[in-house]
C-alpha cells in the first residue's frame, strides 16, 4: 500500500519551511513543506548515500530504481547493493550524460526501462548524479504511470544546494532549456559529501556559484563566511562546506516551501529571487552556444546585474565590489571578454522569465536584500553586458 501522505493534517503549518534541522549523530536532517505535494521532503545534509536506500525501504517501496550515468555508476551500484541487502529490488539504469542528453529521447528511453524492469505505482525512483540526471529522472518519475516517488541523490555541488532542492523537473527542446517540466517535489534528498571526490574542480566552481548567490539575496552572515573562508570552500575543507551546503539548502528551500511554482506576483520570499545572475547568465549560455557552463554564466550575470543595480540607483558600489570579490576568490569568472553584447541581450529578451515586454530581473539592494525590478531599462543592460564583454571595468 501507498504511505498515506506525511502531512498528518498539519494543514496549519503547510505552506512554511516547517523544522529546521534535526541534527542526527553527524547528518543534518531538514524538512521542508511544500504546499502542492502535500509531503514533507527530508533532505539530509551529510549523510551517505546508502540512505537512500534505506528511505526509499521505509517509504514500502515495491521496487527500486536507481537512474545515474556512466560517472555516478559506481554510487548507483553502491545504492543497488545497500537496498538488495535490505531485500529491496533494485534496477540500475545508467541514461547517456550530458546536456545534450536532456531530452525527451531520453524520457522515452527511460520510460521503456522503468517497464522492463516492472516497476509499479508504488516503486521509489532514485536520481543518482548531477542536475542533468534529476531533471531528467524527476520529470520520468513526475509522469510515469501518473507519478512514482522519486528520492534525489545528487553528486555534484550544483546539484546539492539547487537542482535537487525545490522540485523544478524538466527536459529541453531544440528551441530552449527546461521548456519541458513539471514541478515535482523529491519525497527526499540524500547529499553525501564523499560523492564530490571525484568531481573535476571546474564543475565544483558550478556550485560556488549558486552558493553565493544564494547569500547574495539572503543572508550577509552567510556571505560574511563564504569571505572569511573561499580558500577553505575550494579545498573543499569539510567542516566548512558542510555548514555553508546546509545554510545554502535552507535558503532555497525556504524561498520555495513559500513560493512552491515561482508566483508572478514578487513576494517577500519571491521564487524570483533565486533568478539573481541568471537574466543576464541565461543570455550568456545562449549567445556562447553553451561553452559558458551554467554557474560561470550566473557568475559573470550577477556581476553584470550588480552593475546595473548600482546604475539604478538601487545598490552601493562598494556593496557591488564585495560580491565581484567574493566571487573571485571562489574561482568564479566575473567577466566574458569577447562576447557579443547584442546578442546576449537578444537571449535575454527571449528568456521565458521576462513578461510583458521590459526586462525583469531580480537584483540585490544590498547584500542578502533583494529585489525584483520591472522594466531594466534596455540601455542600461546593453551598457553593462558590454563591459563584461570588454573584461569588465
Ligand atoms: N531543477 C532545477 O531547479 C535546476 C537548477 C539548476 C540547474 N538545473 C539543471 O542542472 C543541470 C546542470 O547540472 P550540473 O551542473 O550538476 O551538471 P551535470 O549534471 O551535467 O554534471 C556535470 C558533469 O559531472 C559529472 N558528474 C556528476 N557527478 C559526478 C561525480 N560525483 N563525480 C564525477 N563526475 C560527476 C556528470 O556526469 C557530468 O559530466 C542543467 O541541465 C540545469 O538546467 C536544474
Ligand atoms: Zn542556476
Amino acid at each position: 500500500m501507498r504511505p498515506s501522505c506525511e502531512c498528518g493534517g498539519k494543514d496549519d503549518a503547510i505552506g512554511m519551511m516547517e523544522a529546521m534541522v534535526h541534527t542526527t549523530q553527524k547528518a543534518q536532517r531538514m524538512i521542508v513543506h511544500t504546499k502542492s505535494a502535500h509531503h514533507l521532503c527530508t533532505v539530509i545534509v551529510g549523510g551517505n548515500v546508502e540512505q537512500a536506500a534505506g528511505l526509499a525501504k521505509g517509504m514500502a517501496a515495491s521496487k527500486a530504481a536507481a537512474v545515474c550515468c556512466q560517472n555516478t555508476l559506481p554510487i548507483a551500484r553502491r545504492i543497488e547493493a545497500a537496498a538488495t541487502g535490505g531485500g529491496l529490488d533494485c534496477t540500475v539504469i545508467a541514461m547517456d550524460d550530458g546536456e545534450e542528453n536532456k531530452t525527451l529521447a531520453t524520457v522515452e528511453n527511460l520510460f521503456n526501462e522503468f517497464q522492463k524492469a516492472g516497476l509499479d505505482r508504488d516503486a521509489v525512483v532514485i536520481a543518482v548524479g548531477g542536475g542533468v540526471v534529476g531533471d531528467v529522472a524527476g520529470f520520468v518519475a513526475s509522469a510515469f504511470l501518473r507519478g512514482v516517488r522519486l528520492i534525489h541523490v545528487p553528486t555534484t555541488l550544483l546539484a546539492m544546494v539547487d537542482s535537487s532542492i525545490g522540485g523544478k523537473t524538466g527536459v529541453n527542446l531544440e528551441g530552449g532549456k527546461n521548456l519541458i517540466g513539471a514541478f515535482y517535489q523529491p519525497h527526499a534528498v540524500v547529499i553525501d559529501f564523499s560523492t564530490l571526490q571525484t568531481l573535476p574542480p571546474q564543475e565544483v566552481r558550478q556550485g560556488f556559484a549558486e552558493i553565493a548567490k544564494a547569500a547574495c539575496i539572503a543572508s550577509p552572515a552567510l556571505f560574511a563566511k563564504l569571505e572569511q573562508n573561499a580558500t577553505a570552500m575550494v579545498s573543499l575543507e569539510p567542516s566548512v562546506l558542510e555548514e555553508v551546503v546546509k545554510q545554502a539548502v535552507e535558503i532555497k528551500a525556504g524561498i520555495i516551501s513559500q513560493d512552491e511554482r515561482e508566483s508572478r506576483i514578487p513576494h517577500a520570499a519571491s521564487r524570483m529571487f533565486l533568478n539573481f545572475g541568471h537574466s543576464i547568465g541565461h543570455g550568456l549560455e545562449k549567445a556562447s552556444k553553451f561553452s559558458i557552463r551554467h554557474g560561470d554564466a550566473v557568475s559573470i550575470g550577477m556581476a553584470g546585474e550588480c552593475g546595473i543595480a548600482v546604475r539604478l540607483g538601487i545598490l552601493e558600489q562598494s556593496d557591488a565590489e564585495r560580491i565581484e570579490r567574493l566571487l573571485s576568490s571562489l574561482g568564479l569568472p566575473t567577466s566574458a571578454p569577447g562576447v557579443d553584447a547584442n546578442s546576449v541581450l537578444n537571449a535575454m529578451e527571449y528568456d521565458k522569465k521576462n513578461r510583458g515586454g521590459g526586462l525583469v530581473m531580480a537584483l540585490p539592494s544590498a547584500i542578502g536584500s533583494p529585489t525584483i525590478v520591472q522594466g531594466v531599462p534596455r540601455e542600461d543592460a546593453l551598457d553593462e553586458i558590454m563591459k563584461l564583454a570588454k573584461g569588465g571595468d
